[in-house]
């Protein structure tokens, strides 16, 4: 970049158009409208020049691609889970990564509630049932699932989400909540949202419902597989709104199909947009593809924080969500 030009900034999916149209006031825009998905060889190539990049969560930012683009100073998710950043390598390239925190977290709560209901209630199947010509008659039993109100809630992660989760448990349903996390909360905060902190085998025997609210990380790769789902109640549902691997895809349609749980919800799968072939053949699974933040207000404020991250750094070295301020620090 030349000392009078505007930096240089890559937009890696389509958005909203008045997002791209108020990045355009401070920046050289390369967009992609129609929402092509590069290869990565080309996304590489297209970052050439570039100091900044809105990424929407599916481009791997790692030391090779940052090797390969020594212009770039930013890389702006417009989500809130940032696994698809490799942070260590960008803080070694002097590269900031933002993400997009607290603008989502009512409506993922929200949906991992829809999720809860349909699974527990048995909502997609009932459609489908419906749907097929299968209902012509009363039975005692047709399609009769488990109580959510007065039940345990177990919630696996206990980030924003996972107490917006617990609010709406323990508020809105009467729900017995409790919970596990890498640490506990203050205990005002347990008090707060009506969580009792437990192990994560106590939660996993003792919960009706368990919701998966944790980052991908390897540490929490298949937080739930084959041993986790057989402590679970046969009654019992799993929901899961956190990340693609957080749970054994093979070994829950498995237990589903075995009866071995209830009934689950999956917002995000092992390697999505691809989904396990099972789980699309067991009746007593929901699955919805990863909308978890899919309201227009929500999405309207990732895409704005995502811009007022690369606006607030490229222009004045002040982002509103760093995650690794250090580079700042550094000076680089
Ligand atoms: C996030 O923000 O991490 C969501 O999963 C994207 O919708």
């Amino acid at each position: 970049m030349n000392a009078c030009s505007r930096p240089r900034i890559l937009i890696a999916r389509a958005v909203f158009p008045e997002i791209v149209d108020r990045l355009a006031l401070h920046f050289e825009v390369e967009a992609n409208a129609p929402d092509d998905i590069w290869p990565r060889a080309e996304f590489i190539r297209r970052l050439q020049g570039k100091q900044g990049v809105f990424t929407t969560g599916g481009e791997r930012i790692d030391a090779e691609l940052l090797a390969a683009c020594p212009d770039l100073r930013i890389c702006a998710n417009m989500a809130v889970g940032y696994n698809n950043f490799d942070v260590p390598a960008m803080t070694a390239a002097g590269v900031l990564a933002t993400n997009a925190p607290g603008v989502l977290t009512e409506t993922t709560a929200d949906m991992g509630f829809a999720l809860l209901m349909a699974a527990a209630r048995r909502v997609a199947e009932s459609e489908h049932f419906l749907r097929a010509g299968k209902w012509d008659r009363w039975a005692y039993d047709m399609l009769i699932g488990q109580d959510v109100h007065g039940s345990t809630l177990g919630i696996i992660g206990m980030g924003r989400i996972g107490q917006a989760i617990a609010r709406r448990g323990a508020l809105g349903f009467g729900m017995k909540v409790i919970y596990h996390n890498r640490s506990r909360l203050p205990e005002a905060d347990e008090a707060a949202v009506g969580a009792r902190y437990v192990g994560k085998d106590e939660l996993l025997k003792t919960a009706d419902h368990v919701m998966l609210v944790v980052p991908y990380s390897k540490e929490s790769h298949h937080t739930i597989g084959a041993a986790e789902l057989a402590l679970m109640k046969p009654t019992a549902t799993l929901v899961n709104i956190a990340r693609g691997g957080i749970v054994d895809d093979a070994a829950l349609a498995q237990a589903l199909r075995e009866g071995r749980i209830a009934a689950a919800g999956l917002d995000v799968f092992e390697g999505e947009p691809r989904v396990h072939p099972d789980l699309l053949t067991v009746p007593n699974v929901v699955l919805t593809p990863h909308i978890g933040s899919a309201t227009v207000p929500t999405r309207r404020a990732m895409a704005a924080l995502a811009a007022d991250n690369l606006i607030g750094y490229l222009t004045q070295g002040k982002p509103v969500t760093p995650l690794n301020p250090e580079v700042m620090a550094a000076g680089t």
